[in-house]
């Protein structure tokens, strides 16, 4: 099949290469020129692991371009995937002025019937609107699917080829048969629903995905208070089918390019029909607050932290990515700033993205190594679950390195018997405090 992408995004990219290795014809279509030069150099503009060799292979083969022209794309294409962003208004509503632009230049370089495949996530009646933009510049015949994106970052060439299930919203037989070809040499399960469901199936489930955090983020609030352990909580609930056991690991909260935008939005696209949703707003105000708890573990343990230095290890959203949009690490170190501390930060792989979100100051340092920012600091505090950073050798050769062994865990990755093999203060979500049985020497 000839497939048309456009927009190189996280969606629009992954989906592309992934496509190109399934034996498809893929041009990746995108109006930054210096995305598609990157692209063509073989230089991949996001960090996604496997994403790079796929492009490689695939490009070798003759199945995978990429081209700032839109015509190129749409005239040789029978599938024409629409994966621009649609970034949030300061309402919260998502801003459709890309998709409506796209949906505009695709009908005028149509010159055969074209199936346009809405890969973006867009409030329900987008692909509606779509329809009519196209209809309105061209009198070739369309049809416009919906096929909403569930892949994760960090594990998004993975998710692409291994779903849980494909939703396709149709209301064309034809446009039908042809997508379910497409999709079936990734999964059976693949459900066929009307155009508005499948844009609502979408903000259903990343909403339901976000409550689950903030649910278990409460709950780990509670243990604090209770002497119970989140940990050993999920774990039993998860176990019950009807729960599961995803998303349910508590933390500093949900931060990334999806749940805060997508909450916001059917916050607002309920609110557009004069419905409250209560819950979700909650959810959403619970997660903003989850990230500041750091700050007052931090405060219990170390009094004011005005003149402390603080390790920051991990500044990305989520480990395996650089993607750092609404990262709480933001909120965090501007916090811990506004307290007076210094802060030591780093990142493997998402140091650079992150620099440009925040206002640099003498207070804030960038270091190359979670090692060296650890040196001379009053604690550590883990903000990303990077891989690099769930070492136990790693954690236990920093402690004599410090003012103060102090370890706040944001994400729970270490165990009770883990802190028993080293001389830390540790201090995690939803769990009890302990206290390392090795002695350290503390640098003065
Ligand atoms: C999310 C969804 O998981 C994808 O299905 C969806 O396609 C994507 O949004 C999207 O709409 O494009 P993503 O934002 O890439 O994917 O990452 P997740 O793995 O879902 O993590 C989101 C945030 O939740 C991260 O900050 C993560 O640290 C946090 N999280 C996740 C928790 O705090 N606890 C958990 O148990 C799981």
């Amino acid at each position: 099949m000839n497939i048309a992408v456009i927009g190189t995004g996280y969606v629009g990219l992954v989906s592309g290469v992934c496509f190109s290795d399934l034996g498809n014809k893929v041009i990746c279509v995108d109006k930054d020129q210096s995305k598609i030069d990157m692209l063509n150099n073989m230089d991949v503009p996001i960090y996604e692991p496997g994403l790079k060799e796929l492009i490689k292979k695939n490009v070798e083969k003759g199945n995978l371009t990429f081209t700032s022209e839109i015509s190129k794309g749409v005239t040789e294409a029978d599938v024409i995937i629409i994966a621009v962003g649609t970034p949030p208004l300061p309402s919260g509503e998502a801003n459709l002025s890309f998709i409506e632009q796209v949906a505009k230049d695709i009908a005028t370089e149509m010159n055969t019937y074209k199936i346009v495949m809405t890969k973006s996530t867009v409030p329900v009646g987008t692909n509606e609107q779509i329809q009519q933009i196209i209809s309105r510049n061209t009198d070739q015949p369309f049809d416009v699917v919906s096929v909403p994106e569930f892949l994760r970052e960090g594990s998004a060439v993975h998710d692409t080829f291994n779903p849980d299930r494909i939703i396709i919203g149709v209301e064309s037989k034809q446009a039908e048969d042809v997508i379910i070809e497409l999709h079936k040499p990734l999964t059976e399960k693949i459900i066929v629903t009307d155009i508005r469901s499948a844009e609502m199936i979408k903000y259903a489930s990343n909403a339901f995905l976000a409550t689950k955090i903030s649910f278990i983020n409460e709950i780990a609030n509670i243990c604090e208070k209770v002497g119970a352990d989140v940990t050993k909580v999920a774990n039993g609930m998860g176990l019950d089918k009807r729960i599961g056991s995803a998303f349910l690991n508590a933390g500093i909260g949900y931060g990334g390019s999806c749940f805060p935008k997508d909450t916001q939005a059917l916050i607002q696209i309920a609110g557009n029909e004069d419905y409250e949703f209560k819950l979700l707003k909650s959810v959403v105000q619970v997660n903003n607050e989850q990230r500041y708890n750091i700050i007052e573990k931090l405060k219990q343990s170390l009094g004011s932290l005005s003149g402390q230095t603080i390790a920051i290890w991990g500044l990305a959203f989520k480990p395996d990515t650089d993607d750092v949009r609404d990262a709480p690490a933001k909120e965090i170190i501007e916090e811990l700033n506004k307290a007076g501390a210094h802060i030591k930060a780093y990142d493997p792989i998402a140091m650079e993205n992150f620099k440009s979100l925040i206002e640099a100051n003498e207070n804030i340092e960038w270091c190359v190594s979670a090692k060296e920012a650890t040196e001379g600091s009053h604690a550590v505090c883990l903000l990303t679950d990077w891989k690099e950073f769930k070492d136990l050798k790693l954690l236990k050769s920093v402690q004599n390195g410090m003012k103060q062994p102090i370890f706040v865990d944001g994400r729970n990755v270490f165990t009770k018997e883990d802190i028993q093999e080293t001389g830390f203060e540790y201090i995690s979500i939803g769990r009890p405090s302990m206290k390392g049985r090795i002695p350290v020497t503390v640098t003065q």
